[in-house]
């Protein structure tokens, strides 16, 4: 049996041999299921779905890549179906073993991912969509856009992560960090001018709710996925985080790409690098920046990265906010299953580390007091201020709420 182990379906030459494939000659099936979503009508969608599922005879002579597409594939019927009510699985129990398998081959989850619908989906005449309207293929193109730019970030990250903050080279690679994540900008500022919030709260939002399979409890491939969380968690969340934010890491983890997920353990053990950062400036920061020069530049570039981050997460909270206002919204909770007042707080929570680290270069005492003050005081996110803190939060009984529903599912 072909393992996946050690390849990496996420590079953009398998990529784009993936979008290529069409392992279930699934292509026209996959165009008329816009018109079936249209007209809901849901036995339609099922009896596309029961012709398009492979024997698990067939999965075996597929490739890795060819196993992603048929995920693809499959999971767009199943995100159809739940969008109109029923659980898909159920109606088609045959597709639960090849599911697994399909994950099982991948060493991702047993079912589709904003990768699947993504990176993965062709584009042009073969581009799976639900609906087809072009807001939908905005959103798609949002997330494409920003993939391997994220996957560069990550494995900058990971040297940042490993560096001595004082290493001159610290802030020309934090530089080129930001560089990319600069992208995720660019992509929610194209998402905030050709996406209305009614189109996604009335429309898009359904397709991406969770479904389950073999009992488990799987969320949608939707843009909360995309791990611009997992570049926080190397720069400051590892130890610098809220229960709630770190809550929602380690239910999105599972989401991504095996590469990912080994980041995620690994950072999520060591100390982060605004907290080395911290640690190297003392409680003098004037004389250490006397003694160490290079600590100046190092700092401002992570402050210039944070700020990036802010601007996203700013605009981002920005459309969250309208598409699941209260006379709008369907659902009260993302498809990833956290709130906007977490959206919230993870802005606030970013946007202290921020200046805590631009501070750090102005050699400002004040700040490190603060900072030392605050952690005395057993905040887990101290550094946050009373803005970011989840204890102080008048949003926190809503996410304690949607804790506790996913908490329900994993044990599902
Ligand atoms: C109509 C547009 C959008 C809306 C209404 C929206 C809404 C949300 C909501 C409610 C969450 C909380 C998690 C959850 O889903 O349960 C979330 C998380 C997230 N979304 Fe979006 N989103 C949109 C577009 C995008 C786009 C285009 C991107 C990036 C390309 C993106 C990236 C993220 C990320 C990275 C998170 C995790 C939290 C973070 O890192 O700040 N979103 N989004």
């Amino acid at each position: 049996m072909t393992s996946t182990l050690g390849i990496d379906l996420g590079s953009s030459i398998r990529s784009a041999a993936i979008r290529e494939l069409d392992p279930l000659a699934a292509d026209k099936l996959c165009f008329d299921m816009r018109r079936q979503n249209e007209d809901a009508d849901v036995p339609a969608l099922v009896s596309a779905l029961r012709s398009l599922v492979p024997t698990l005879d067939d999965v075996a002579g597929y490739s890795p890549e060819e196993c992603v597409a048929a995920m693809r594939d499959l999971g767009m019927f199943l995100g159809s179906i739940k969008k109109h009510g029923p659980e898909p699985v159920p109606f088609v129990p045959e597709v639960t073993p090849v599911l697994l398998e399909l994950g099982r081959r991948t060493d991702m989850v047993p079912r589709d991912t904003v990768h699947h619908y993504t990176t993965w989906n062709p584009t042009g005449g073969r581009q799976r969509m639900y609906c087809g309207d072009i807001q939908e293929a905005y959103l798609q193109e949002s997330v494409r856009m920003v993939f391997p730019h994220l996957r560069e970030g990550l494995e900058l990250a990971g040297i940042l992560s490993d560096m001595d903050v004082d290493d001159p080279k610290f802030g020309v690679l934090t530089d080129e960090l930001t560089g990319h994540v600069e992208t995720m900008v660019s992509s929610i500022d194209m998402v905030v001018a050709n996406v209305s919030p009614v189109f996604f709260a009335r429309g898009l939002r359904a397709y991406f709710e969770e479904i389950t399979v073999d009992g488990r409890v799987l969320l949608g491939p939707a843009a909360a996925q995309v791990p611009l969380w997992l570049i926080d968690q190397a720069v400051w969340a590892s130890d610098r985080s809220e229960p709630g934010y770190q809550e929602f890491l380690r239910d999105s983890v599972p989401y991504s790409l095996p590469r990912w997920r080994e980041l995620y353990e690994h950072w999520t053990a060591v100390p982060s690098v605004v907290s080395r950062l911290v640690a190297a400036y003392g409680d003098d920061p004037e004389e250490t920046e006397r003694r160490v020069p290079a600590l100046r530049a190092s700092s401002e570039a992570l402050a210039r990265l944070l700020r990036v981050i802010v601007v996203f997460r700013g605009r981002h909270l920005g459309i969250a906010r309208k598409a699941y206002d209260a006379d709008l919204r369907l659902y009260p909770v993302g498809s990833g299953g956290a709130s906007v007042d977490l959206l919230r707080r993870i802005t606030d929570l970013t946007r202290a580390t921020a200046r805590l680290t631009g501070r750090r270069s102005a050699g400002a005492a004040a700040a490190s007091t603060e900072d030392s003050g605050a952690r005395a005081s057993g905040c887990a996110h101290a550094s946050a201020g009373a803005s970011g803190c989840a204890h102080a939060s008048a949003g926190a009984a809503a996410d304690a709420a949607a804790g506790a529903e996913r908490a329900e599912r994993r044990s599902a």
